[in-house]
This record gives structure tokens, C-alpha cells and sequence, in this order.
């Protein structure tokens, strides 16, 4: 039986991991009009891996017998008049998200429920992962971005990301 609040904020991250999915749709969106369809191609997988959680976390709380209930997803905002301000908001949203599962984290470990501590670990690491993707992309884009060949090949390199199963199974 899960504690209520980490119930309650499980329950929020299902919608929060799909909102992500939704902005990461929303940039490769932007990424295709902009003709730069390997970081379309990028955003989109990232879309994917935004949804497995989503589901991780249904399937967690299902295997918890926790009711799962859900909400509206916003509207993905964001404004882009570079190509490097998608990338900012791409750092910074999974900055937040970090700080949502550190939250319930937290939450779990104030209650001693040892069991979601160890399934959110794994989401831990996923973080760090996805802020370190974000800001290496950055990173890639101030070097590369201003030269339109150099764009091209970086656009390459992305379009060269494939889809794999999250590695967590439950
Ligand atoms: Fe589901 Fe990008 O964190």
C-alpha cells in the first residue's frame, strides 16, 4: 500500500512524463519546418522515451495497487527564435523534471517506503542522463550552429539516434 502523498505525486508524474513527450513533439515539430530533420528525428525518440516513463510509472503504480487517475495535458510552450532556444528549453525542462523526481523521492523517504526509493533510482540516473544529452547538445550547437555545413553534418549525427526500450523493466 503506497503512502498517499507518494501516491498523489506518482500520480502527477504520469502526466508530467507525458507533457514532456508532448514538448519534445512540439520541438521536433519546430526542427522538421526548419528543414533539420535529423534533430526532428532526435526530439522525436526523446518523445518516446518521455512516454515509456509515463507508462513505468503507471505500471509502478499499478503493480502497487495504486489508483491511477488522469489529467489534462497542457500545451507545450515554448518560444524559439533560434534553434538554440529550443535546445535552452529542452536543458531547463529536464532540470524541472529532475527536481520533480527528486521530489517524490523525498517523499518516499520520509515515509521509509524503500520500495519506490528503489524504483525512482533508476529515474535518477535517467536524469542525469537527459540533462547531460541536453547541455552536451548545447555545447554541440554553439560550435557547430553558425556554420551551415557544420549544421548540416551535426544535423547527421542526429538523425543517426535510434529508439531503445528503456532498460527498467518492472
Ligand atoms: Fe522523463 Fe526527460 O524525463
Amino acid at each position: 500500500m503506497l503512502n498517499e502523498k507518494v501516491a498523489e505525486l506518482l500520480n502527477t508524474q504520469i502526466n508530467k512524463e507525458f507533457y514532456s513527450a508532448y514538448l519534445y513533439l512540439a520541438f521536433a515539430n519546430y526542427f522538421s519546418e526548419e528543414g533539420l530533420d535529423g534533430f526532428a528525428n532526435w526530439y522525436q525518440i526523446q518523445a518516446q522515451e518521455e512516454r515509456d516513463h509515463a507508462l513505468l510509472f503507471i505500471q509502478y503504480m499499478q503493480n502497487n495497487d495504486a489508483r491511477v487517475t488522469y489529467e489534462a495535458i497542457d500545451k507545450p510552450e515554448f518560444s524559439a527564435e533560434q534553434h538554440m532556444d529550443v535546445l535552452e528549453a529542452g536543458l531547463k525542462h529536464e532540470r524541472y523534471v529532475t527536481g520533480l523526481i527528486n521530489t517524490i523521492y523525498g517523499a518516499a523517504y520520509e515515509v521509509k517506503d524503500f520500495r519506490t526509493m528503489q524504483f525512482l533510482d533508476w529515474f535518477v540516473k535517467e536524469q542525469g542522463e537527459e540533462e547531460t544529452n541536453a547541455s552536451d547538445l548545447i555545447k554541440k550547437m554553439k560550435l557547430f550552429g553558425t556554420d551551415p555545413k557544420s549544421l548540416y553534418l551535426l544535423d547527421q549525427e542526429m538523425a543517426a539516434r535510434t529508439y531503445a526500450a528503456p532498460s527498467l523493466v518492472l
